[in-house]
């Protein structure tokens, strides 16, 4: 009896691990499952929004930023400018090199509406960030980086 309750367990377990495994690590489904995509694939429903960023933003050639100073950094800097000055570094379909993911080497659309996977997909609003507040800019626009920013104005007339 107690032989098969512990193999019933260990059968849970193993339908746990995979669960997790498919999920990426084991946070909340609906935060987990979204991947990053690239901005190209924003541009067919959302050709303004997306001709306008690329032409007018400094965010779509923020990692040039990095790249003319990357001579003098050392790797672990390096790293941190990348969790500003690329999109979704460190996170699934994410930014990892300059050969592997050049499409996420720039700040994208997803850099401030989040992993856009589900919403390309459906085109369902529900499954993008719509509304955007100041702590969503500070994140990378904060203090220490940047004196004085004015987020509120821009949060609305600054972001594409
Ligand atoms: C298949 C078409 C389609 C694609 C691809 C698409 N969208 Fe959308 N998106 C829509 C539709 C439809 C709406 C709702 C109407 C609107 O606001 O234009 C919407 C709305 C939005 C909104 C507003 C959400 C809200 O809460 O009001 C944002 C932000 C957005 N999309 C961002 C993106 C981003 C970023 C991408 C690329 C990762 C993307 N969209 C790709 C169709 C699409
Ligand atoms: C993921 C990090 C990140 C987030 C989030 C972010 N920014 Fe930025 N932003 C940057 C970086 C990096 C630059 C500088 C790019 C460069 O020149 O290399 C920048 C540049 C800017 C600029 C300079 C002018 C221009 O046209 O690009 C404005 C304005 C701006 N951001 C506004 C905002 C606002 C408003 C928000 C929130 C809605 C926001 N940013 C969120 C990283 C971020
Ligand atoms: C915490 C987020 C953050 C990190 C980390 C970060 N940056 Fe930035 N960086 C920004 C923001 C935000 C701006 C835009 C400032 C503004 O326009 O007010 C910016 C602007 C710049 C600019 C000026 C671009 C211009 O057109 O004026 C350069 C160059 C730059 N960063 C290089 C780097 C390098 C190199 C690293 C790594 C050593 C790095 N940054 C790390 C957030 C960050
Ligand atoms: C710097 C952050 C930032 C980036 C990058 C960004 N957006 Fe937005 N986006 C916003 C903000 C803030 C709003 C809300 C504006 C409002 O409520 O009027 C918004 C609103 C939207 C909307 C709703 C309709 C509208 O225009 O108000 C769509 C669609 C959208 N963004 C698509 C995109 C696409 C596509 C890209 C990439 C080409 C992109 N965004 C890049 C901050 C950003």
């Amino acid at each position: 009896m107690a032989k098969r309750n512990c193999r019933a367990w260990v059968i849970a377990m193993g339908f746990l691990l995979t669960a997790f495994t498919f999920s990426g690590a084991g946070l909340p489904a609906a935060a987990e499952d979204k991947t990053y995509v690239g901005s190209e694939s924003c541009q067919e429903c959302h050709e303004d929004q997306y001709d306008s960023y690329s032409a007018h933003s400094k965010k779509a050639h923020s990692y040039e930023s990095v790249k003319v100073m990357r001579k003098g950094l050392t790797e672990a800097e390096y790293l941190e400018c990348l969790q500003c000055h690329a999109t979704g570094f460190g996170k699934p379909g994410g930014f990892t090199s300059e050969d592997q993911t050049p499409h996420m080497q720039n700040l994208g659309c997803e850099s401030c509406h989040g992993p856009g996977s589900d919403h390309v997909d459906s085109g369902d609003p529900d499954d993008i960030v719509g509304e955007l507040s100041p702590a969503d800019c500070e994140r990378c626009h904060n203090s220490e980086r940047v004196e004085n920013f004015k987020f509120k104005p821009l949060l609305f007339g600054g972001a594409h």
